[in-house]
């Protein structure tokens, strides 16, 4: 199991009840420092995820950890008719309810508030299932990994964007700059949330990824296994199935 990074040290309060508390303070600045801390190159990873998504031609999908609802908003593109964005923080789940109306894609998406450790769906729901920057936030992330293959229908998709660590020389040394120093520092900076930065870029640093993630998904019962590291490696596509 990944090593538990907390974003409060000297809170009593859970990892899941931390984690949901710290998205609901930086819900109001999360889109715009989300395009800072990535130079932007986070929509150039979800569309590749929406492509992914779209060529297996899904009915629908289930965006969990989704957030301000970027992913869901994006996934509209794809040929599904219902599409739901499910997130534990209110707080963020409310922006991008704000950010749905105002595309008039309230008909389509639906944000629904939920632990994914605890799915409020029958078995062979879905059949595409998305997470983007959300599984390493999870607590337990094997019983929320399970509960994702419970509801993914036979034959389904699962797609995880996440967080990794780059491998190769120079990439691994700049990696480490950034996220030790200047990413933080941002969050210092701009953040309302002084901790938030540094956990997330904490969180980031234990967090399986590659073969180990692979691995994982293949130990809760996943087929189809792929990782697929992007931009030196900053971040990587996993696309798993179900028997
Ligand atoms: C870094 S944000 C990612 C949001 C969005 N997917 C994106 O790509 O911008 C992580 C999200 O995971 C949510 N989250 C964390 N633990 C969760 C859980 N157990 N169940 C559902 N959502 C969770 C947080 O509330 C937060 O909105």
């Amino acid at each position: 199991m990944s090593k538990s990074v907390k974003p409060y040290k000297d809170s009593e309060l859970d990892k899941k009840e931390q984690v949901t508390k710290m998205f609901d303070t930086i819900s109001e600045e999360y889109d715009g420092l989300n395009r800072v801390i990535s130079f932007g190159i986070d929509v150039k990873w979800r569309n590749k995820v929406v492509q992914i998504i779209s060529d297996t031609s899904p009915e629908n999908i289930l965006d969990i950890a989704t957030g301000t609802g970027d992913l869901a908003i994006s996934l509209t593109k794809t040929s599904a008719k219902e599409i739901i964005g499910l997130d534990i923080s209110d707080g963020m789940l409310e922006v991008g309810r704000q950010k749905i109306k105002a595309k008039e894609l309230d008909g389509i998406i639906q944000m629904v508030i939920g632990d994914s450790e605890d799915l409020p769906f029958e078995d062979n729901t879905f059949d595409a299932i998305t997470v983007a920057f959300g599984v390493r936030n999870f607590m337990n992330l094997e019983k929320g990994l399970s509960e994702i293959l419970r509801v993914l229908k036979p034959n389904g998709i699962f797609v995880i964007l996440e967080t990794s660590i780059p491998t190769k020389t120079p990439y691994k040394q700049g990696y480490k700059l950034y996220s030790k120093f200047i990413l933080p520092t941002i969050g210092k900076v701009f953040s309302k949330d002084r901790s938030a930065y540094k956990y997330l870029s904490e969180s980031a640093s234990v967090f399986p990824f590659g073969e180990e993630l692979n691995n994982i998904l293949r130990q809760i019962g996943f087929i189809n296994v792929k990782d697929k590291p992007q931009t030196f490696g900053v971040a990587t596509i996993y696309t798993a199935s179900k028997a």
